[in-house]
């Protein structure tokens, strides 16, 4: 089976070089991988949490896209969307909300902080907090549980959410499963290597201590500029200097091969000058960096082509939304209303007659078919042809045990004028019988 990895980027501020090696690069390493299926979105309705200014949201999301892109994502091989542009989020966000204690929203890190100091400071324990920031991590779960995602790599202070996500989701499917798992609960990952990029200062490189590196603005100056500013002690050229100790030696080696940072090392203990040691960092950063900036001030220039990549990716991600919603609502109870006729009894056996059928089949072509027919003879699904019985069976096998989730995945055509959602109702009545 293949492993399904979800990741969601807040769209707030441009990325630095600690977020490339920490995050960016990591990320599309993973999404190279054959056995994973990865999901990568810009999450811009949780930055409506965070920010109100409409300007900062439209630039950070234009320049987050690009700068993933730039660095090597590959959109055919991974779903890259934006949160927005999925209206199932949205509404899963309501399903799970209703079924969400709002104790446990009370323990979330973001508000109990917020919280917290409010009393600290004796002002309303309340004032300022939005509930979007109090539901946040519901979001969070919509967005995770709309895709059945496996795994979540997060940051550590992300891990709570994702438990979260998991009670919400077994939640969900005690109170609207009857015996079927509409939700996979998810896991956190927490990358333990991760490198912890050095900013100048030789704190972790973040925004909030304001000694950041740039990834692409300034250009190769800029870049120099910023490593001239690195740290280093006072040892002048021609002194030995111990590597261990030093930032500029993990900067580079973040970006070094084994041969280069050998050689790095061993002219720092010959007396190399800190001068020239910034400057071959920078140098062998800008080899790396080079390639992507210019495709990054590309893609910048063009925001229709970032915009077109990114409703490709909802499109690939709405597919399977839209027949999960189908399933989810029509089990919460939001159904569509059909003629029920004659005495309770009677009801019941008609609305077993009333079950669509599967339909196996052989063509003059030699292949075998499969069709999925409305109780009033619709044609609902249309298989493509397949070499073997078999596989026709063991589609038609899945499509009844797993419904809608497993509809993605089909080799199947919808009939005409059939929506997905008609399509994953007629499923859930299999289930349900
Ligand atoms: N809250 C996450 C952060 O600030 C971003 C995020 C939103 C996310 N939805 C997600 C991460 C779903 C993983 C899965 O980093």
């Amino acid at each position: 089976m293949t492993v399904r990895v979800l990741t969601g980027i807040t769209t707030t501020g441009t990325p630095h070089l600690g977020n490339y090696v920490g995050a960016i690069r990591p990320a599309i390493a993973a999404s190279r991988r054959s056995d994973v299926e990865s999901f990568l979105f810009m999450a811009d309705y949780h930055a409506l949490v965070k920010c109100d200014d409409p300007a900062r949201v439209e630039e950070s999301r234009l320049a987050l896209a690009a700068t993933w892109l730039a660095a090597g994502l590959d959109p055919e091989r991974v779903v890259f969307y934006r949160q927005s542009d999925i209206p199932e989020i949205p509404e899963l966000n309501w399903l799970l909300t209703c079924v969400t204690p709002k104790g446990l929203m009370n323990r979330a890190h973001a508000y109990k902080a917020a919280a917290d100091a409010n009393q600290a400071s004796r002002e309303d324990v309340d004032a300022g907090i939005t509930m979007g920031l109090f539901s946040y991590p519901i979001l969070m779960a919509a967005d995770i549980l709309m895709f059945n995602a496996h795994q979540v790599p997060v940051g550590r202070d992300q891990v709570q959410h994702i438990e979260m996500a998991r009670d919400i989701a077994q939640r969900f499917n005690h109170l609207f499963g009857q015996g079927r798992e509409h939700f996979v609960p998810p896991e956190a990952v927490v990358d333990e290597e991760v490198a912890m990029l050095p900013g100048l200062d030789g704190r972790k490189m973040s925004k909030s201590y304001d000694n950041t590196i740039p990834l692409f603005e300034g250009g190769a100056k800029g870049l120099k500029e910023a490593i001239a500013r690195v740290v280093t002690d006072s040892r002048l050229p021609g002194e030995p200097k111990d590597p261990d100790g030093s930032h500029l030696v993990t900067l580079y080696e973040a970006f070094a091969d084994a041969q280069e940072r050998a050689k790095f090392r061993a002219d720092l203990k010959g007396g190399l000058g800190w001068g020239d040691a910034k400057q071959r960092v920078a140098e062998r950063i800008e080899r790396d960096l080079a390639p992507m900036r210019a495709r990054y001030a590309e893609l910048m220039a063009h925001p229709e082509q970032v915009e077109e990549i990114l409703l490709d990716g909802a499109r690939k991600a709405r597919a399977i939304a839209a027949p999960f919603l189908a399933q989810l609502r029509e089990a919460v109870g939001l159904r569509r209303m059909v003629a029920v006729a004659g005495a309770a009894p009677v009801a019941a056996a008609k609305a077993k007659a009333a079950l669509p059928v599967f339909k196996q089949y052989r063509e003059s072509d030699g292949r075998f078919y499969f069709k999925l027919v409305a109780a009033d003879g619709r044609l609902l699904l249309q298989s493509q042809g397949f070499g073997e019985g078999r596989e026709a069976g063991q589609w038609v096998a899945r499509l009844k045990r797993d419904g809608a989730v497993a509809l993605a995945e089909a080799p199947i055509e919808r009939g005409d004028g059939v929506s997905e959602g008609d399509v994953a109702q007629a499923l859930a009545m299999f289930a349900a019988a």
